[in-house]
């Protein structure tokens, strides 16, 4: 690939006439196509992970995600992290106190890379314990692929937009994903709130990035706060939520099985 190889080629080059058309869309691959991204984007290319990118879902801080296609055409989400502009330090002091990346190398390029393999590591983890979650489909440096979870090309709606039907029974549903993440995936999801959850309209957990080992030291304290925005959340569409305190001890398995503890007051 020539030094001089940019986003316009690939533009060209990923097949998709529509980006060209996209303003929005030539905008953000300006800002996240450094060259390295493009060569990690050919390699799944090469890998036939990835056949053409559609277009923008999210424009976040730290990522955008893009709806994109594989070989066979079928959907997928690809959330590529921002290196240039990355808050590295910030990762760097989230991911030091998870035992799994305990190790890492204090480097702009490696502190994302290894964000992003922790989201992955996590989704695979949430998925093997069977949360609603997007199933993962690859990790290479700071792109992580997907299951797109959405209809035709646009995403399911965040809970934040879209305000659940039947708000007492999405609560039991996320508080049951919240509990199996920590016992059986052994995760603190740590970013949970309204804005984190799709509605499918059954609640699917998102954006795993922050989600930590339990054996973190901070992970109770994360725990907690991801229950209290829940019951915040919830609480405005007045579901009798328990006391966080109950909640988090049930998470914790320290009142047995007590699944009904959501239910407690309904
Ligand atoms: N697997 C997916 N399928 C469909 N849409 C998705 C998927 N993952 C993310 N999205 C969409 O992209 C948006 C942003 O995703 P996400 O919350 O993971 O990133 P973020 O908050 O920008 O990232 P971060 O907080 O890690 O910087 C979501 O609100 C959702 O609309
Ligand atoms: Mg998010």
């Amino acid at each position: 690939m020539p030094a001089s190889y940019g986003y316009e080629s690939f533009i060209r080059e990923s097949k998709s006439e529509k980006m060209e058309k996209d303003s929005e869309l030539y905008k953000v691959v300006a800002e996240v196509f450094d060259k390295s991204t493009l060569m990690t984007l050919y390699h799944l290319i090469n890998k036939g992970v990835l056949n053409e990118l559609c277009g923008v879902v999210s424009t976040g801080k730290e990522a955008n995600v893009f709806l994109a296609l594989d070989r066979g055409g079928n959907p997928l989400a690809l959330k590529i992290y921002r290196i240039a502009t990355s808050d590295f330090r910030t990762m760097f002091r989230y991911l030091v106190g998870d035992p799994r990346f305990r190790s890492i190398r204090k480097d702009r390029r490696h502190v994302v890379y290894e964000w992003a393999s922790r989201e992955y590591k996590n989704l695979l983890r949430a998925s093997e314990a069977g949360i609603p979650a997007p199933k993962p489909i690859c990790v290479k440096n700071n792109v992580l692929a997907m299951e797109f979870l959405g209809e035709g090309n646009r995403p399911y709606p965040r809970m934040r937009d879209h305000p659940p039907e039947n708000p007492k029974g999405t609560f039991k549903k996320l508080f049951s994903s919240v509990r199996a993440l920590y016992q059986k995936a052994r995760l603190v999801h740590s970013d949970l709130s309204e804005y984190n959850v799709l509605l499918t309209p059954e609640p699917v957990l998102i954006d795993f990035s922050m989600a930590t080992d339990i054996a973190n030291p901070m992970a109770e304290e994360w725990l907690r706060r991801d229950i209290l925005n829940l019951v915040k959340y919830f609480r405005k569409f007045n579901v009798p939520t328990p006391d966080p305190e109950e909640l988090i001890a049930e998470i914790r398995g320290e009142r047995g099985s007590s699944s009904e503890t959501a239910q407690a007051r309904t």
